[in-house]
């Protein structure tokens, strides 16, 4: 079997298999696709945060145009998630800015635009909620409790508390979200820029009332998803297929950015309070911890994201007695959803900024603080999950400590304009909990003349899943990279594989494929690919995921083993900052990631650097401007996130500790790198005398914040 095997494409930074066709320009995205007869579609959205919809005026001559509204779904008007609360076309009621309300189609882009501005609708206002803490709709609350509190705070010389807030954050995938709905063999189907083709076929038969084979989804090429494509394309593709329902002809739906910006899904803003009982020496006795989401109008994904930040919201620190409370409640604001880390970094940013403020309050080292309380092999986390042999929180700590030589540099920089700061964090692959297993998800692989074709649902939206999993399959089958190809993530022909998020592509999906070459180079038997066909004329292997023996989870009372496995990371980052306007510029970020085995060591490097730009973004510039339940700064111009020269130089260190269940070792990597560096950069500016509890840190919110010394 490959493993045992010197491998020959896994570990090696082999081309990506889209690669050519993206620098050549062959890659066809959706854009880049029309049909014969097409028609443009564009949606007309509320302008009101919360009412009901009293009339609606075209002011513009039909003739050419397909319009559409709820009344035109012809199945349940919903957008088919974890509930169905959210109408894929406003009925009555709009419950955010931006809601969609109406649909127009024409063939002719610039009449279409001009129609748009002349529709006008009255509606009869009502208050919107901007507060979650003023709310009185809560979608999912969830506890998690281990040990005895009071018993752990008795236990306590010192009780340090805090509240932290973190902002929203909005996915800016180069290529805004985008469908094209074609009618097909009495039914539809849809090509898009998407993370999850088979949540988009099941919004789309439960929207249009079809069975199973009339709906067919296909991905295209994609520019990008970071999570904002992962639900959010199940309420485009449903426009889109509204209106070719109607107008029997492929209708394209492409959003430009202001309008991607205003009305798509993004990370949820939240408020996390910490209250931490503590010895003199530093052991952590309690832990009581608070997270309210802002779900926004709708459901969407939030108790998913809910859940992934609480069982992060420790950081990867050991407590024998721990409450955890969390909530996600309704607002008027343009529902949130999954953004990369789903929960975790909000999360952990409290918990790693806490950490030095215990750290601060006790006058201890913080590396010591942090190295006394790290999670080691054997430790069990808040739900009791037992930790195994692939735990490497002390690892990455040290060696992010020695390889940026952060104690030598904290004392230089004491008292200059420039600072230094670290945080220690923990990402859990796959589904949570029993999730994985829940999805069964399933994964083939089919011998061809020349070699074998992958065929899964998971999509290559950038990261490189195309690439690492035929590297898997290669070297388990024994055969050359180049003889896997992989098929296209089209619903019509790749079973469910589940969806491409929470870093379960590799480690979960990749395993699937594992087993499935495993059993094809068994059932070779030592034949060539062309004598097996010649005799049995076709070979597909289909695989389906089992967890590994042994985990177990409660999702009432939120015991158990919540992941499979989790990622170590450490960032230590070092910043400059401007004496008069207070501007934090990044200088320097040293990570340090164990994720198993790097399947693609220059693929992995590239998920850990844009990870880690993507969460500067996060500490410092990008500041979402709601303006009466509305992004008010929905430009490029103004919504600002890091270019090439805000990026500091980042120094990737990647280590391995395999796990065993994880195909060649391999965990997760595309989340983590998101969890540290916001509260590293946070922790930086605190080491230069400032107490900031809130991201983004600009230079206003620093100039807000009282010193240290006032606030110690
Ligand atoms: Mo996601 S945020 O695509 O798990």
């Amino acid at each position: 079997m490959g493993a045992t095997e010197k491998s020959r494409a896994v570990g090696r930074n082999v081309p990506r298999k889209e690669g050519l066709d993206k620098v050549t320009g062959a890659a066809k995205y959706v854009d880049d696709l029309t049909f014969p007869g097409m028609l443009h579609g564009r949606t007309i959205r509320s302008t009101i945060a919360a009412g009901e919809i009293e009339n609606i005026h075209l002011g513009f001559a039909r003739k050419g145009f397909t319009i559409a509204d709820c009344r035109d779904v012809p199945g349940r008007n919903v957008v088919a998630l974890i509930e169905l609360d959210q109408p894929c076309l406003a009925e009555r009621r709009v419950r955010h800015f931006a809601e969609p309300i109406l649909l127009l189609a024409h063939e002719d882009r610039e009449r279409l635009l001009e129609a748009e501005s002349l529709v006008a609708i009255d509606y009869r206002e009502e208050t919107p909620i901007y507060d979650p803490e003023k709310s009185d709709h809560c979608f999912k609350e969830i506890r998690i409790e281990k040990g005895d509190l009071a018993r752990g705070f008795a236990e306590a010389d010192v009780v340090v508390e805090g509240e932290y807030r973190v902002g929203l954050q909005e996915q800016l995938y180069i290529e805004p979200n985008g469908v094209i709905a074609v009618p097909e063999n009495g039914g539809i189907t849809v090509y898009g820029s998407l993370q999850c083709p088979y949540y988009v076929h099941r919004a789309l038969r439960v929207l249009l009332g079809l069975s199973d084979d009339k709906v067919r989804v296909v991905q295209t090429e994609t520019g990008g998803g970071f999570g904002g494509k992962e639900e959010y394309p199940s309420m485009i593709a449903g426009h889109a297929a509204i209106l070719a329902w109607k107008s029997r002809r492929p209708v394209k739906l492409v959003y430009d950015r202001v309008e991607d910006m205003v009305a798509t899904t993004k990370r949820h803003p939240g408020v996390i309070r910490h209250s931490t009982g503590v010895t003199r020496d530093g052991t952590l006795t309690a832990i009581k911890i608070d997270v309210l989401l802002d779900g926004g109008a709708y459901m969407t994904l939030s108790p998913v994201v809910l859940s992934r930040g609480v069982i992060h919201a420790t950081g990867p620190y050991r407590c024998d007695h721990v409450r955890i409370q969390g909530r996600v409640v309704a607002t008027n604001t343009p529902p949130n959803g999954a953004f990369r880390g789903f929960g975790a970094p909000q999360t952990q940013f409290a918990a790693e900024v806490h950490m030095e403020r215990i750290a601060e309050t006790l006058g201890i080292d913080s590396v010591r603080l942090r190295e006394k309380n790290a999670f080691r092999p054997g430790d069990t986390t808040s739900t009791g999950q037992k930790l195994g042999r692939d735990t490497s929180a002390l690892r990455v700590l040290r060696e992010a400590v020695s390889r940026s030589d952060f104690r030598a540099k904290r004392r230089a920089y004491r008292g200059t304009n420039r600072g230094i700061g670290l945080a220690l964090f923990f990402h859990g692959s796959g589904f949570t909990g029993g999730g994985e297993v829940k999805l069964a998800s399933k994964a083939s692989l089919e011998l061809t003349e020349t070699g074998a074709r992958i065929l899964v649902a998971s999509t290559e939206i950038g990261q490189g899943t195309r690439t690492m999993h035929a590297q898997i399959v290669a070297d388990t089958l024994g055969i050359p990279y180049d003889a896997v190809e992989v098929a296209a993530a089209d619903t019509a022909r790749v079973p469910d594989s589940g969806p491409t998020v929470a870093s379960r592509t590799c480690m979960v999906v990749g395993k699937i494929l594992e087993r499935c070459a495993q059993e094809m180079r068994r059932e070779l038997g030592g034949r060539s690919a062309q004598d097996y066909l010649a005799e049995r004329g076709s070979l597909v292997v289909t695989k389906e995921y089992s967890g590994p023996d042994g985990l177990y989870w409660d999702d009432e009372t939120y015991r158990g083993d919540a992941y499979g496995a989790f990622g170590w990371g450490c960032d230590v980052i070092e910043v400059e900052r401007d004496p008069e306007t207070w501007q934090i510029r990044p200088t320097r970020v040293t990570a340090v990631c164990e994720i198993g085995k790097a399947i693609h060591p220059v693929l992995a490097r590239g998920q850990i650097e844009g990870g880690t730009a993507q969460a500067v973004g996060y500490a410092l510039l990008e500041e979402v401007a709601m303006r009466d339940g509305r992004m008010a700064n929905a430009q490029l111009t103004n919504y600002l996130v890091p270019t090439t020269l805000d990026t500091p130089e980042i120094d990737v260190t990647i280590l391995e500790n395999p796990y065993e269940h994880g195909p060649f070792g391999a965990k997760g990597v595309g989340e983590m790198p998101i969890d540290g560096p916001a509260p590293a950069i946070v922790n930086a500016i605190r080491s230069l005398g400032v107490d900031v509890r809130s991201i983004p840190a600009t230079p206003e919110r620093i100039l807000e914040a009282p010193s240290l010394s006032a606030s110690r």
